[in-house]
């Protein structure tokens, strides 16, 4: 077991279903002490007795992460009820796939996803990261989507709260290099959670597992390391820096003629068969 983990009181976001709840069971077999926050209270008190089915800890802490008073409140509680916080995992997110120009009346798309994606996750750092300071001990994980790092046609709202995120984490593992206090960025590729099965084109893509997913997350926590990503992403983000006009201009054409090629097939897997 690593020393990352076992022992160390973590908190984790959007814990009640998808990559968190497989997060917080690998953590749990490793021996963390678990903080789980989401909405739903049924979902969370089932991860919480998975996690002590494995002989793990955990509490729960029912919040909707988009109401900055519920926020603060689940901060308060967190640091009322535990000595101490390590580690804090900002995994909670909200994705909306549609396009600009389906959008002109949505400027509420844009609010809603900067509200969890961004604004909740600072939020929530803002309040953890002073004992991690003071102790000169602590890691902020922030989950973050292979599209924060590439041209992502149809989920400007989306990809844009992602870059905040990023832009912020950046910044923040700068001003605490000196600083025993580490700051990860996670960027995963497709994973088949809640938030990729309503989209149909999907499942003609590889899509990860919540498990190697949850496995991303306990790499950054044992590494430390800033960027978790794939080659795939690695090779984007290169090629978006180096070459960015042929880059955008590629990957809209690429997007639009293998979208609407598996969105074809889709609809054709769809239609219910016709009797000979
Ligand atoms: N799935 C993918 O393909 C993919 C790819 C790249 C990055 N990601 C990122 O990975 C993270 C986890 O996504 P996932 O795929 O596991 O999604 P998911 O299965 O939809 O789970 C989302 C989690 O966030 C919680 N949540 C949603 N709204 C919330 C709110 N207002 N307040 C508190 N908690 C809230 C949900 O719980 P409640 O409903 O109980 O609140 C749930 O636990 C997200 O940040 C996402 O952007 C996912």
């Amino acid at each position: 077991m690593s020393a990352a983990i076992r022992g160390r009181t973590i908190v984790i976001t959007g814990a009640s279903g998808g990559i968190g709840e497989a997060a917080a069971l690998r953590l749990a077999r490793a021996g963390a002490r678990l903080c789980l926050v989401a909405r739903r209270a049924d979902e969370l008190t089932r991860v919480q007795n998975l996690v002590r089915a494995l002989g793990g800890e955990a509490w729960i802490y029912p919040t909707d992460l988009s109401q900055p008073a519920e926020v603060e409140a689940c901060a308060d509680a967190l640091l009322a009820e535990h000595a101490r916080i390590d580690v804090l995992v900002n995994n909670a997110g909200r994705s909306i796939r549609r396009r600009v120009t389906d959008s002109f009346e949505r400027m509420h798309d844009y609010e809603r996803t900067m509200a969890l994606n961004y604004f909740a996750a600072v939020r929530l750092t803002l309040r953890l990261l002073p004992g991690m300071v003071e102790r000169d001990d602590g890691h902020v994980v922030n989950v973050s989507s292979l599209s924060a790092l590439m041209p992502t046609p149809r989920f400007s709202a989306y990809v844009a709260s992602k870059c905040a995120l990023e832009g912020f984490s950046r910044t923040l593992a700068a001003e605490m290099s000196g600083r025993n206090v580490a700051v990860s960025v996670i960027n995963f590729p497709l994973v088949k959670t809640a938030m990729s099965a309503p989209t149909a084109v999907y499942r003609y893509l590889p899509q990860m597992s919540t498990d190697k997913a949850a496995g991303w997350i306990v790499r950054a926590i044992e590494t430390r390391r800033y960027r978790i990503v794939n080659r795939f992403g690695e090779a984007w983000n290169a090629a978006t820096a180096l070459a960015p006009d042929p880059t955008v201009k590629w990957t809209g054409h690429l997007f639009r003629v293998v979208g609407a090629r598996l969105q074809r097939r889709a609809d054709r897997d769809a239609a219910p068969e016709h009797e000979a």
